[in-house]
């Protein structure tokens, strides 16, 4: 008879402390209402509410299956040409820099992770000073890789701009090596950017102070327009001698589940950029070994046709139109929602409280996250009428919790 030794272990876990947003994806799969809103969602969808593949990605798809003949693998870099082709749409007048490199990586979320792991390499005591509200991934990952945060307000909740003043006033506490995590644009959740002239003047001090700058750039194209959105990006090349910025594809190109993104990083010299390459290829060697090729390729793909980008840049302009349209739509609702048309990319944040929240979810079936956070393309057109409705509704106090 077998005696068995039983040791805590896989079976001992504690449940995950749940996720909210992935809790609120559950509870609107579950509702049936035909009237269902579901802008907690975090993908862009059209006025019919779907969430397409774009057209010239879905040719440069047909050309890969067409041409491609061999799932060999490419190597820990991943395509090389992909970076080098990302790099005048995100670096501009900094793409041909050599002191800046780019690795191909699964998503945003990919680069994030890099970009975090090489600064507890070459300094484990940084601290990262990140606005609040931000990307709900943003604090675990950082603190993944042990690195300590220092939080101050992002949001004006009077003027629904940014508290530049607070993210001032707290890099005065910084030290020489610390990180300054930075939204490139389309501020996820509040949709509040920085100006030109707020970015001139945050570059200037993260130089001065010898400070990371480290940007989250996942939504370039959706907010002002995609050299516009990248002028923090480049602000911040032109003011620092290094740099880190993970850059998605997913939103912009719309291939979400293929996990397609790029880490670029700076440093003093070419020679300091290729030896932190070689800690990233090692790191993400550790994590993943290689990244998924497909949406990549297919993007690349794209980036090397004039025509296809052409027809990208046509559609990715589309999706921009139709946000900032729906924006101008709700905020022309209520003057308390006025604050909306001044924001970027696909998220807001309502002045909701959770209960207002809960009771749109229970009268309305209305699904959003508990902080009031929606995805303003969520809605298809015929509903957005019924969505001002009921949240003015709710602003009035005349949605409760039942
Ligand atoms: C601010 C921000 N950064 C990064 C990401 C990660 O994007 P990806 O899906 O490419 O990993 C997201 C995705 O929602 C995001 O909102």
């Amino acid at each position: 008879m077998l005696t068995k030794t039983v040791a805590p272990g896989l079976s001992d876990l504690p449940p995950v402390r749940s996720d909210s947003l992935l809790a609120l994806i559950a509870l609107a799969n579950a509702d049936s209402r035909p009237e269902k809103i579901d802008v907690g969602v975090g993908v862009y969808r059209d006025a019919d509410g779907r969430t397409p593949v774009l057209r010239a990605v879905k040719e440069a798809e047909r050309r890969l299956w067409e041409a491609q003949d061999s799932k060999g693998y490419l190597g820990g870099a991943g395509d090389k040409i992909f970076p080098e082709l990302l790099k005048p749409i995100v670096l501009g007048p900094h793409a041909a820099d050599e002191r800046i490199a780019g690795l191909q990586t699964p998503g945003g979320c990919g680069a994030l992770y890099l970009a975090f792991q090489l600064i507890r390499l070459a300094d484990p005591s940084a601290r990262v000073f990140m606005g609040v509200p931000t990307w709900p991934n943003h604090p675990p990952m950082a603190r993944g890789a042990g690195l300590e945060i220092v939080e101050y307000d992002h949001l004006d909740r009077d003027t629904g701009g940014v508290r530049v003043d607070a993210l001032l006033e707290r890099l005065q506490d910084a030290r020489p090596g610390d990180v300054v995590l930075l939204h490139g644009c389309c501020h996820n959740p509040t949709g509040a950017d920085l100006s030109e002239q707020e970015w001139d003047e945050v570059a200037r001090v993260i130089a001065e102070r010898g400070l990371l700058p480290l940007i989250d750039i996942a939504y370039q194209g959706l907010g002002r327009g995609l050299e516009e959105d990248a002028y923090g990006v480049r602000v911040i090349l032109d003011a620092c001698d290094e740099a880190l910025i993970a850059q998605s594809c997913d939103k912009n190109f719309g291939v979400y589940r293929d996990r397609v993104g790029c880490l670029f990083m700076k440093t003093r010299s070419k020679e300091a950029t290729a030896t932190a390459m070689a800690h990233l290829l090692q790191l993400a060697r550790e994590a993943w070994s290689m990244p998924p090729d497909h949406g990549a390729a297919a993007v690349r793909m794209v980036l090397q046709d004039g025509a296809l980008t052409g027809d990208w840049k046509a559609e990715l302009e589309e999706m921009r139109q139709r946000i900032a349209t729906v924006r101008e739509r709700i905020a022309s609702s209520d003057e308390r929602l006025a604050f909306i048309a001044d924001q970027y990319g696909m998220f807001s944040m309502l002045p909701l409280t959770r209960e207002q929240v809960v009771g749109l979810r229970e009268k309305h079936a209305i699904y959003m996250a508990d902080s009031g956070r929606f995805n303003v393309v969520g809605i298809a057109d015929e509903a957005i009428d019924r969505f001002c409705a009921a949240v003015i509704e709710a602003l009035d106090g005349e949605v409760a919790h039942g």
